[in-house]
């Protein structure tokens, strides 16, 4: 796919077909992102991929544990609930997937089960769980990095077909996914990328999120006018 093609195509993807990804192809995925840019090439990071009954144990857990009401246990810092222009976008795109899905804005069950869907990583056949060198925290620079590395994988994957949705959710407890999969305690876990093949018929596949027009966010300094 050309390179316009393939961003302004790509979005998150939350409903998988129930086919495994071949690790050929996972390996290849892997081999196009790690080219992204690392600060002083440092390239901090590791990649866990989940797939089978390691995978099921995550899920079913980290969900259970959350319905349950538990906190959820990151490694990164997080930030509180989102206010102002933030939070009307993340409001803006659950109206958007709420309205795909046919959840009504009242019911609070359909609501639930949505946010499940979540913890369980979307039923995905893969997760890739991307962890850095514990030694550079607090991060910052090198959550930078993982973010590069971590579009590059979203974008490898949908040039091959593969849709994937970067998924926060799905490591709200990352003691589980450490224990489950044995990661070692000098990595901190960052994230999870859940993928697999898209369900055509899902509806929230087919939601396209918005943008903020370029021009309430960008300023040009030092350019003629034009
Ligand atoms: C760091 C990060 C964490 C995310 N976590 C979740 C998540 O837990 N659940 C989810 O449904 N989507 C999650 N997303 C996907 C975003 O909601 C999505 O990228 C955003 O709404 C823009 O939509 P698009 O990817 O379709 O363009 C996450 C994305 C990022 C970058």
């Amino acid at each position: 796919m050309d390179f316009q093609a393939l961003v302004h195509s790509r979005r998150s993807v939350r409903g998988f077909r129930n086919e495994a990804v071949p690790k050929t192809v996972i390996r290849e995925i892997i081999e196009d992102a790690k080219r992204a840019p690392s600060s002083m090439n440092s390239q901090p990071w590791h990649v866990h991929v989940l797939t089978g009954a390691p995978l099921e144990e995550v899920r079913r857990r980290n969900m259970e544990e959350m319905a349950a009401g538990k906190p959820s246990k990151r490694d990164i810092f997080t930030h509180g609930p989102y206010e102002g222009a933030h939070r009307e976008r993340q409001v803006g795109v659950a109206k958007q997937l709420f309205a795909a899905m046919g959840i009504a804005r009242d019911d609070k069950e359909m609501r639930q089960d949505w946010v499940l869907r979540g913890f369980r990583q979307f039923d995905a056949p893969v997760s890739l769980v991307l962890t850095y060198d514990r030694v550079l925290d607090p991060g910052a620079t090198c959550h930078f990095d993982l973010g590069a590395l971590c579009y590059g994988i979203v974008l490898a994957a949908w040039d091959r077909g593969i849709g994937a949705v970067v998924n926060g959710q799905g490591i709200s407890r990352s003691d589980i996914v450490r224990e489950v999969a044995q990661i070692p305690d000098d990595e901190a876990i960052m994230t999870c990328v859940a993928m697999g093949y898209p369900d055509e018929a899902f509806p929230a596949n087919a939601v396209r999120s918005e943008r903020t027009p370029a021009d309430a966010f960008v300023r040009y300094v030092g350019f003629a006018d034009d």
